[in-house]
């Protein structure tokens, strides 16, 4: 980052002496004022709760501009990775900063094939949960546990070691989920097959049984690896934003990211694809498009609390460049299917199309975000519902890792502690 010429002035209309903080420059973007001191010269702290304004770090890895609707992989538009990369190219794009060589892309994809499968007693993990307990949850326990596995391997502090936790979970993360997946539905467990692409390697694992030969679709292949090279990384959302609190103390990189799979399940966050396929679902047994008024009227009324999941953004302020590339994969995958007059996605597209003229959602700046489509996509793959945020987890757990990485190389990072207005009770003594 770079000191700006100029500075910003503080003053204070009740004649307390003014502050002078430094501007930084990126390299796009907004520029940012350095309150680092501000407690040291003032005595107060800054408030901005839920962080609307506020930069918490500096980061070379993913840009997004939400007027623009524009999203940056290392400074490649998502639009041109979603459709010159597959998911790992994609991996290694954000964990190293460059696209790889052919070399380095046969060697990453090796490396990641050989540790796709995990250690054999990682299934008696999944035997405390109940079969109906949520995917994410037991996402959450699974990876958790993974740092007992691996504590000895990973010091933070050495640059070799986070990259190889990095490499383990991204090739694990897969087996776990649909392991997940397979124990809800009470089927054996699938083992990763070399033979196969990553995405292929998942589908196979969720789906396959014994009784019957697999065939990866490779329509349906090319859809997966394309949800996952859109929900890969985000900037600092609120799991990654996690993760990197987290792991600001020092902690097993892997229990860093166990908490931001916990952070993303939350409807608000990498929840809303199951929560707007259930709600799609709703509208759909309610009546369907006939219907939409009704529950658009619902959405604009502030008491129902009823949200047009899928739809508005902290950032983007525009149209969600992944929702567009999703409903392109979604039409790819309804025709290979045969399902282009599915619906759901009809009631999807009729949803959007009453939104976006409607003034509610107009001067809101609300838009379609990238879970709007996910979940379309995902049901007609046959992923069920409940799985959709751990495909999302699985799918980011390599934007967690390059965060997570990028903050451990920063030689100014420090533990995360935010202070607080308190509003609580002065000082008093107990009776
Ligand atoms: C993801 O941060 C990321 O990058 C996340 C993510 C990633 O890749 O990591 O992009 C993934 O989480 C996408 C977002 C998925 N969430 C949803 O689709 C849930 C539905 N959307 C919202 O709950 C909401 O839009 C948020 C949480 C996404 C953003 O909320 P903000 O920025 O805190 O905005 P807000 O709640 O302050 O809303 C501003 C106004 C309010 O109305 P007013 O009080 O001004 O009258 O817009 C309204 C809100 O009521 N509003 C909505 C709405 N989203 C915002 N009204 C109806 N439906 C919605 N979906």
């Amino acid at each position: 980052m770079k000191l700006s010429d100029a500075k910003a002035t503080l003053t204070f209309s009740d004649g307390r002496p003014s502050v002078e903080l430094p501007i930084y420059q990126g390299s796009i973007g907004p520029e940012v004022i350095d309150i680092r001191k501000l407690y040291g010269q003032t005595g107060m702290f800054t408030y901005d709760p839920g962080f609307l304004s506020t930069a918490s770090c500096q980061s070379a890895i993913t840009y997004i501009d939400g007027d623009k609707g524009e999203l940056l992989y290392r400074g490649y538009p998502i639009e041109q990775v979603a459709r010159k990369c597959d998911f790992l190219d994609a991996c290694y794009l954000l964990l190293k900063g460059e696209l790889p060589t052919a070399e380095q892309s046969r060697e990453f994809h090796k490396d990641i094939a050989n540790h796709m499968m995990v250690h054999e007693q990682v299934r008696y993990f999944l035997r405390g949960f109940r079969r109906d307990a949520h995917p994410m949850a037991v996402l959450t326990g699974l990876v958790g546990a993974l740092s007992a596995f691996s504590h000895d391997m990973h010091d933070v502090s050495n640059s070799e070691h986070r990259e190889h936790a990095a490499t383990l979970l991204i090739a694990q993360i897969p087996t776990l989920a649909a392991m997940a997946y397979k124990y809800s539905r009470g089927q054996p467990y699938v083992y990763p097959d070399h033979s196969l692409s990553y995405a292929g390697n998942f589908l196979k694992m969720m789906f396959a049984t014994p009784c019957a030969p697999y065939e990866v679709n490779p329509v349906l292949e090319r859809a997966m690896d394309r949800i996952f090279i859109l929900h890969a990384d985000h900037e600092q959302n609120a799991s990654t934003s996690t993760v990197r609190l987290c792991g600001s103390s020092g902690t097993n990189p892997l229990a860093a990211v166990a908490a931001g799979v916990a952070c993303l399940w939350g409807p608000a966050h990498g929840g809303a694809n199951e929560a707007c396929l259930n709600m799609l679902e709703t509208i759909q047994r309610e009546g369907g498009v006939a219907k939409l008024g009704e529950f658009i009227a619902k959405v604009k009324d502030k008491n129902s609390g009823v949200r047009l999941m899928g739809f508005g953004h902290r950032v983007y302020k525009n149209y969600d460049p992944r929702a567009k590339l999703m409903q392109e994969t979604c039409n790819e995958v309804l025709g290979e299917l045969g399902l282009e007059n599915d619906p759901l996605f009809a009631l999807a597209k009729a949803l959007e199309k009453v939104a976006l003229e409607d003034e509610y959602f107009v001067e809101r700046k609300l838009y379609p975000n990238v879970d709007f489509y996910s979940g379309i996509v995902q049901r007609a793959i046959g992923i069920p519902v409940n799985m959709f945020t751990g495909v999302f987890a699985l799918a980011r757990t390599v934007g967690w890792f390059a965060q997570l990485n990028e903050m451990l190389e920063d030689p100014e990072y420090k533990i995360g502690r935010p202070r607080q207005l308190f509003t609580g009770s002065q000082r008093r003594d107990i009776a």
